[in-house]
């Protein structure tokens, strides 16, 4: 026979994990919202993102849908922002490196807060690969 003070932990992890899962699962969706509207407002003036803009983008930067085919789709986007030619545009606040005084930023710098950069990780996450 359990004791009781032992069922009663467990009941309470039981709640716990139950009530931090729910708010997990809510949290997921409003960072998939902010994440897309991050994506529209920053990603796609370059990509193309099928549900967002299918004919815009620039010829050249692969569709968000496309790069989701790729096995490691989750650590480029991890890591998007120190790869070319995200640098000169974009940084993370708190994590890239303060743009060198004498490299002149040739258009509106984006900077994104590490949470915006998660938001847009969840949102990728959620995208169908194509
Ligand atoms: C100024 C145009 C521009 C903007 C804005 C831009 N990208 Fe890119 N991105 C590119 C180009 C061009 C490439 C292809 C680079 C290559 O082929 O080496 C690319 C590639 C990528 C890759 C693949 C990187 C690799 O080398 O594997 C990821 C991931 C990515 N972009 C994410 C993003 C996200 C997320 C945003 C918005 C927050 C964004 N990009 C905004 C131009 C842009």
């Amino acid at each position: 026979m359990m004791k009781p003070w032992l069922t009663k932990v467990i009941l309470l992890a039981a709640m716990l994990i139950a009530g931090y899962d729910a708010g997990g699962i809510s949290t997921a969706i409003a960072d998939q919202d902010l994440g897309r509207a991050l994506v529209r407002q920053h990603c796609t003036r370059c990509h193309v993102v099928a549900d967002i803009n299918p004919y815009g983008g620039i010829g050249s930067t692969p569709s968000f849908e496309a790069m989701k085919t790729l096995s490691d789709w989750r650590e480029r986007f991890e890591i998007f922002y120190l790869l070319p030619p995200h640098p000169s545009v974009i940084r993370i606040d708190g994590i890239s490196e303060e743009r060198p005084e004498n490299l002149p930023a040739f258009s509106h710098e984006i900077l994104l807060t590490i949470d915006e950069h998660e938001a847009i990780l969840s949102y990728v996450d959620g995208l169908e690969k194509k």
